[in-house]
Parts: structure tokens; C-alpha cells; sequence
């Protein structure tokens, strides 16, 4: 059964445009929805009337909003089951962990309902006798949210949420290989949570026409904030344009993310986590492991152990029990052969490489691989900064690994890639933890943990190529989508100014104790 899936522009569906289908990457033949595309001008018209319906919203009370944010997880609660079927139908992810990202956008709106009766500001004692100073937060007005499909409703979840909760409303523009769940998403927002129409707005389109449409808006003073996730060279080039009209984007970009096994390390431990980090979702998490660091003294057996568990991972058809499905998008298949193109003859390839199916088999693979876009779990040994395979995200199944010998080392190559986004150390000696989290660029630091599954409320965010510093979830968000506004009230009945009419006590400053 397929759908065809529209725009929705301040709640009017925009039936006229070319039409793409969406399909499920592990059937290929399987049409999961046909999606009609819109241009640049449906984009800034979708921007236009989110700006429209901006200020009657932030006029509803923010415990008002709260609800709504209540009832929208109750709403995705009681559809848990089959929205996280279609997020495995159309991007492939093994259903356990499509069913935790549906987990992941509950947990956003159980912790902005309650903000919906927070919200605080301060009140700040003055300088000066009757005057009372005060902070209020003020939504920032119209928001674009431009999302990546790996994870296509917890991370849209984490800014349209709390910009919801905070008063802005929203033109989000979901990836292109997801509309089938975008749309599912979307409905369960608005009629779910009731939300007035133009509050939030989906716009299908591809990236060229997203831009174009983007800057339009911009121009027209009808986007006051963007939201990204994405690659780094795209996050480049919107922190660009936001830029020029004084504004700074949420970006949540790549990550090349480092997994430290120190001489101290439980190995059973470190290797679960490497599994997971590595080839949970396929590899293709932006906290999905990038190259596993690790002694020279334990080399040698984290090496046997960790690719004797990756040769007898489940892989194969992710409605079943698997560890790894398959890429979401032939896009992405294609790209990540171009990664695998990166080995280098100083490195050593464990296990098959490429397409799973034909002549390129996998021993115990679940269900029919020449179906979809599967490809084998790789891990090459021996990779240094310099290689392409360390320096560079590899969105996909393929895991470093690098030898260090003193922890100097260890974090200087941890770091040399230049992302910063998430990272993990497993030890046994605290000084170590305390070294590591000191010493590392990431904006995340797992300890005798996986690099992926952070929880949705700590600050979530990186430094250097994975963004510019700024943070998701958590109280941390809110300021993303408010703006300070300090006020001053003097009922004093004279202009008393600030600096200049302050009384002060009369110090002693030759005042000096006599011993006895
Ligand atoms: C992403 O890949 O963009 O921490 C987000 C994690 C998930 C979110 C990943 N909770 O791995």
C-alpha cells in the first residue's frame, strides 16, 4: 500500500508539483509513498505564513502550549507501535531501535510539557532603591527546521518541540527519503496536539530548492531562526546564509567519533560497545563510531574479539531481531562505496566488503539480501591520521582502528579529525575518565559506554566541523528558540541613573587589626 504525500501550508495541502517515489531500502520493489516536490517559492511561501501565524500563537499561554506539547505525546505514544513500523519500512532501521527513536520524541515532550509552566525568567535586585529589574524570554519568531532522515522524527522532535512550546511556529523540511514518515509525523503533531493552522508547516523538497527558497525567506524577513542536521559541508553553507542576516543557525552536523580502549579497559565491555556504536542504524548515526583508539597492549585481542563479534552480528531484514539493516537511501549506498574506495594498502580489511548477495554472500544473513541496499560490516585495522578512512565521516558500516601508546597520544588523535561531536573512553582508573573528558574536543563524553544513544535530555550538540557550538534538548534548547529580554522599572517618581546616582557604604580603608 503507498500514499501520496503533499506539502502543508497553514493546514492546505499543495497537491501540484513533480511527484517521487519513496522506497523501502530493504525491498527495493516495495513503493512506500509517492511524494509531490515543492520549489523554492512553496518554500517561502510556507515560511510566510508560518511568519503569519507567529504572534497569535506566542499570545497562547505557555502552559496552554505545554498541553498541546501533552497531548502531541500522548498522540505519538498511542501510535508508537506504528509509526516506529513505518521508520523501519522506509529508512530500514531494525524495528527495536526505530521503536526507541518514537521513544525519543515522547521523552521531548514530556520534558517540555511542564516548561510549558516554567519558562522562568528573574526577578534582579537594582543598583538603585525603588527600581526592580526583570528577565523575560521571548520566542524568536518563525522557524525552518531542515532535518536528515537516519533519524526522521526524534531529531525533528528535538526542535519542533520546544520551539513549539516556546511560541515560535515552524516550516520544517524533512529529508527526501522520508515523506511517508514525515507525513506521519506531521499529522500526529498537528491533530494530535491540536495545533491552529500555519503553527507547523511541512514543505517537501530537495536541497537545491530548500536553499533557494530559504534565502527568499530571509530576504523577506519571514525566517527568524533555522534549525539544521545534517553534513558538515551543507551546516557550512547555511551558517553562512544565516549569517549574513545577523542570525545563528542551530547546527548539528557530522561527527568522526573516537572510541578509547585504555590497558585498563573491560574488553567484553569495550567490544559490545564498539558493536553497537559502529553498526547500530548501519553506522549511519552522526554519533556513530568513527575509529576505535586503542593500546597497543590490548590491540591484539580487542582486534580477535571485536571482529569475531562482528562476523556473527545479525544483519538482514530489519523488521526481525538484527543488529543492522540495511543504508537508508540508495544515495547513501552509493556514497559509502566511494568510502570503501578510501582503504589503502597499509591497512588491513577483516571479513567481505561491498553489497551483500550474488557471488558476495553472508553467512547467517536474515531474509533476502539482493532485495535491498545491505552491505557487509566493515572494520579495517590499522588506519592513522592522514588516511581519508580516519580523517573524514564514513556514513556507513565501516569502523577504524587505530594503536596508541601513551594517553597523550591517544587523545591528540582522538581530536585530529576536527569534529567534536561525540566520544567515549573505556578505563577503570577515574584519572583517565577525568584526562579524557578534559582533553577532548567532543561535546559528548561516554564512559564505559556506547559513542550513539545519548539521552534526549542532556545538552546534545558538537565543536569544530560537527557545529558551532550550539545544543539540543534539555533546558539548554530554550535558548535556541528564546531571546532575552531584560526590563527595568523605576517607580522611584525621578530619573535615577544607573551608574552614576549609586549610593555606596563609606569603607574604611587604613583599617587594620592592633594585637593584643
Ligand atoms: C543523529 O544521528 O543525528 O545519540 C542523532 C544518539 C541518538 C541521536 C542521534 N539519540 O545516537
Amino acid at each position: 500500500m503507498s500514499q501520496t504525500v503533499t506539502s502543508v501550508i497553514d493546514g492546505k495541502a499543495v497537491a501540484e508539483g513533480r511527484t517521487v517515489a519513496s522506497t523501502n531500502p530493504a525491498r527495493l520493489d516495495d513503493i512506500v509513498a509517492e511524494v509531490v516536490m515543492a520549489d523554492a517559492a512553496t518554500f517561502a511561501r510556507a515560511a510566510a505564513a508560518a511568519k503569519a501565524a507567529q504572534q497569535a500563537w506566542a499570545d497562547v499561554p505557555a502552559p496552554v502550549r505545554g498541553r498541546a506539547i501533552a497531548h502531541i505525546g500522548r498522540a505519538v505514544e498511542e501510535n508508537a507501535e506504528a509509526l516506529a513500523r513505518l521508520v523501519t519500512r522506509e529508512i530500514g532501521k531494525p524495528y527495536a531501535e526505530s521503536l526507541g527513536e518514537v521513544r525519543e520524541i515522547v521523552d521531548t515532550c514530556d520534558f517540555f510539557l511542564g516548561e510549558g509552566r516554567r519558562l522562568y525568567g528573574q526577578t534582579v535586585p537594582s543598583e538603585m532603591p525603588d527600581k526592580q529589574l526583570f528577565t523575560f524570554r521571548n520566542p524568536v519568531g518563525a522557524v525552518a527546521v531542515i532535518t536528515a532522515g537516519n533519524f526522521p522524527v526524534a531529531v525533528p522532535s528535538w526542535y519542533i518541540v520546544p520551539a513549539l512550546l516556546t511560541g515560535n511556529t515552524v516550516v520544517w523540511k524533512p529529508a527526501e527519503y522520508s515523506p511517508a514518515v514525515s507525513n506521519a509525523f506531521h499529522e500526529l503533531f498537528v491533530r494530535g496536539g491540536g495545533l491552529p493552522d500555519g503553527v507547523f508547516n511541512v514543505v517537501h523538497a530537495d536541497g537545491e530548492q530548500t536553499y533557494t527558497g530559504l534565502q527568499a525567506a530571509l530576504e523577506a524577513g519571514d525566517v527568524d531562526k533555522v534549525g539544521f542536521t545534517g553534513s558538515s559541508a551543507v551546516g557550512r553553507e547555511i551558517g553562512a546564509l544565516t549569517g549574513r542576516h545577523l542570525q545563528a543557525a542551530c547546527l548539528e552536523l557530522g561527527g568522526k567519533n573516537p572510541l578509547l580502549v585504555t590497558p585498563s579497559a573491560d574488553l567484553d565491555l569495550a567490544v559490545e560497545g564498539a558493536l553497537f556504536s559502529g553498526f547500530g542504524t548501519a553506522g549511519q548515526r552522526c554519533t556513530s563510531l568513527g575509529t576505535v583508539i586503542v593500546h597497543e597492549s590490548r590491540h591484539d585481542e580487542f582486534v580477535a574479539r571485536f571482529t569475531k563479534a562482528v562476523e556473527s552480528a545479525a544483519v538482514g531484514d530489519p523488521s526481525g531481531d538484527v543488529l543492522m539493516g540495511p543504508l537508508l537511501d540508495q544515495k547513501f549506498a552509493t556514497r559509502y562505496e566511494d568510502y570503501l574506495g578510501w582503504v589503502q594498502p597499509h591497512h588491513t580489511v577483516y571479513g567481505a566488503t561491498g553489497r551483500i548477495g550474488g557471488g558476495n554472500a553472508r553467512d547467517g544473513f536474515v531474509g533476502d539480501a539482493e532485495a535491498g541496499l545491505f552491505y557487509h560490516p566493515v572494520v579495517v585495522d590499522g588506519v592513522r591520521p592522514g588516511d581519508a578512512i580516519f580523517d573524514e565521516e564514513t556514513f556507513g558500516p565501516i569502523v577504524g582502528i587505530a594503536t596508541y601508546s601513551t594517553f597523550a597520544e591517544a587523545i591528540e588523535m582522538a581530536n585530529a579529525p576536527g569534529y567534536g561531536l561525540s566520544s567515549a573512553v573505556y578505563t577503570t582508573e577515574p584519572d583517565e575518565v577525568f584526562a579524557f573528558r578534559r582533553g577532548i574536543s567532543a561535546g559528548m563524553v561516554s564512559v564505559n559506554n556506547s559513542t550513539s544513544g545519548a539521552e534526549a535530555h542532556l545538552p546534545f550538540g558538537g565543536n569544530g566541523k560537527s557545529g558551532n557550538g550550539s545544543r539540543q534538548s534539555g533546558v539548554w534548547v530554550l535558548d535556541q528558540f528564546t531571546r532575552w529580554q531584560a526590563m527595568n522599572w523605576d517607580y522611584s517618581g525621578r530619573l535615577q541613573k544607573a551608574q552614576m546616582d549609586v549610593v555606596e557604604t563609606t569603607p574604611e580603608p587604613g583599617f587594620r587589626l592592633t594585637e593584643q
